[in-house]
């Protein structure tokens, strides 16, 4: 479905059951809501999915270019008024997408039942990652989406998935590659800009999981790990062996099988 959100539609894929719990999955940079295909296919039979691409990404409209964490959040919650106006939702968010949702938490903690970080932090850049971003967007300006693409993977997509799943590496470059770059700078400047929300963690009172790929360099184990040690009661850890930053994408049967168990356990 469309979405009318402030300055830009915004593409949702729903599927499940459409009186089944409502699980939102909030992608990473530089993807799209595609990337929780195999999430989307191993859960669909019970849950009620709801997977937009972000604005700049996908099938999303771009709108001005000029985003903020707290436009992604406002676009979020634009989408949960839509399809899930009064239940609840189960938020779960990789990496940029994490950003976003311990945000949303932080600024509306009553919308989710249960949180899913997946290869994400809850820490602002210092200036050294403020100053790799903007040589990030220069890149992206100069050379256009492909090329950044081309090198993200390098580190984006763990060694053994880059070594045994070239399907994977290639599917991460095609949805870089056929983003918009202007949608792709202002989500680089949005970040740049972001909150460090590590306070909001230590608010949380719902079941949490932590999900981590043990070859993730970006957000590695030990960042997962002090997200959850802040959760009062401690968060679920989940690290999934021979996935990097992409766990979903990387080894999407052990990641499937730790979420679905995870969204089971709810009450
Ligand atoms: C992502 O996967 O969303 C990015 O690596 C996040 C970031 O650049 O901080």
């Amino acid at each position: 479905m469309r979405v009318q959100a402030d300055g830009a539609q915004l593409h949702v894929h729903l599927r499940g059951p459409e009186d089944g719990p409502r699980v939102l999955f909030i992608h990473g940079f530089p993807l799209t809501g595609a990337m929780w295909d195999a999430q989307v296919e191993c859960l669909a039979d019970k849950w009620r999915l709801i997977v937009p691409d972000l604005r700049g990404h996908g099938a999303s409209d771009v709108g001005d270019g000029q985003y903020a964490i707290d436009f992604f959040v406002d676009d979020m919650f634009t989408v949960l008024d839509e399809v899930s106006p009064e239940l609840p939702v189960v938020g779960c968010g990789l990496s940029m997408g994490g950003y976003i949702l311990l945000r949303a938490f932080e600024r509306e903690p009553a919308r989710f039942r249960a949180l899913v970080f997946a290869d994400t932090k809850s820490t602002a850049d210092d200036d050294a990652g403020r100053l790799k971003r903007l040589d990030a967007v220069r890149k992206i300006r100069k050379e256009g989406t492909a090329a950044y693409g081309a090198a993200f993977v390098t580190g984006g997509v763990g060694a053994t998935a880059r070594a045994e799943r070239p399907e994977v590496v290639e599917a991460v470059k095609a949805m870089i590659a056929a983003n918009d770059a202007h949608g792709m700078v202002g989500a680089q400047l949005a970040m740049a800009a972001r909150t460090d929300t590590t306070a909001a963690l230590r608010t949380i009172q719902v079941p949490t999981l932590v999900i981590v790929g043990e070859e993730d360099t970006l957000t590695p184990p030990a960042v997962a790990k002090a997200m959850a040690d802040a959760v009062p009661g401690g968060g679920r850890l989940l690290p999934i062996p021979k996935a990097g930053h992409l766990s979903p994408m990387e080894a999407p049967d052990l990641f499937n099988r730790g979420l679905r168990d995870f969204l089971e356990s709810l009450p």
